[in-house]
């Protein structure tokens, strides 16, 4: 089989330090607030994330971290960000809440013009994943799907609902992974060869279908790989990186031209997220 060549395109992306981490609610099934952190750890393995993605030549921003807001880690799901307009998030959860603000406000004061306050809950790039021209967007235990047609008339792209279904996979981006491809950026139907990887036991039997239809070449992750959290990855066109423990991704990904990077993010892990959960993508026009 012939390897594609693939080419890495530098990224800009915005994370928080998880100074403030801890699991003292339950909003996922990863979630035990009886399960000590160590917070060291969790700032060392962010540590290396953030180094890791600036040594690969990426600029990575810092949103500063608000005590009371332990999830603040997880970037993603503060907003998403498409064509340099961004779409701020509105949490499910009373616990998150506050996050959305603070969000807007960074977004505000670093140059960004269109910050659109959403009238549904979505839960940022959570459950918003961006092909080269359209939204892939999950429902089912977060984003409203409402927050979808929503999400489309902001961005002017097809948005794309996913219906999730397992509650270990509560957010579209633990479940499926955009990888690369797909043609030119904001290219109208020249959505051509997108590559994605997900587990397809995370979605409904139609949602399979329809992922099966637009994305046939897909490489699909087994049980095992996803509850390591192997689809919360983050690909820069070339490299991937995810969680070290899913090993089964490593030879799938090599094989298709990708470079995987093995992350050991465990500490944040016991808030139900990893590498992707703490990457937010600032994409611009
Ligand atoms: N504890 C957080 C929550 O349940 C984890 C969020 C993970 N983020 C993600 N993009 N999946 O909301």
């Amino acid at each position: 089989m012939r390897i594609p060549r693939r080419t890495a395109t530098p990224r800009r992306y915005l994370m928080c330090p998880p100074t403030h981490f801890q699991v003292s609610y339950a909003i996922n099934p990863w979630m035990n607030p009886g399960k000590p952190v160590d917070l060291a750890l969790a700032q060392a393995q962010w540590e290396d994330l953030r180094d890791r993605y600036r040594a690969l030549g990426h600029t990575v921003e810092e949103l500063a971290p608000r005590p009371g807001l332990p999830d603040m880690v997880y970037a993603a799901n503060g907003a998403t960000v498409v064509d340099g307009r961004v779409l701020g998030a509105r949490f499910a959860f009373a616990e998150r809440q506050g996050e959305a603000a603070v969000h807007a406000r960074w977004y505000r004061d670093h140059g960004f013009a269109d910050v659109g306050t959403p009238q549904h809950v979505n839960e940022g790039e959570g459950d918003f994943a961006v092909t080269a021209s359209w939204l892939l967007a999950g429902r089912g235990f977060r984003s409203s799907p409402l927050s979808h047609a929503e999400a489309q008339e902001y961005f002017a792209r097809p948005v794309i609902g996913l219906d999730l279904v397992d509650p270990r996979f509560y957010h579209l981006d633990t479940a499926l992974c955009v990888l690369g491809g797909g043609g030119r950026p904001g290219g109208g139907a020249a959505e051509g060869a997108a590559e994605v990887m997900y587990y397809p036991g995370a979605f409904s039997a139609g949602s399979r279908a329809v992922l099966a239809r637009l994305f046939p070449d897909a490489l699909l992750a087994g049980a095992a790989d996803a509850a390591a959290f192997g689809l919360n990855a983050v690909s820069d066109g070339l490299h991937v990186l995810l969680p070290q423990a899913a090993v089964g991704l490593f030879e799938p990904l090599r094989a298709r031209g990708y470079e995987p990077i093995g992350m050991d993010l465990a500490e944040l892990m016991k808030g139900g997220g990893s590498v992707k959960c703490v990457t937010g993508e600032l994409r611009s026009a």
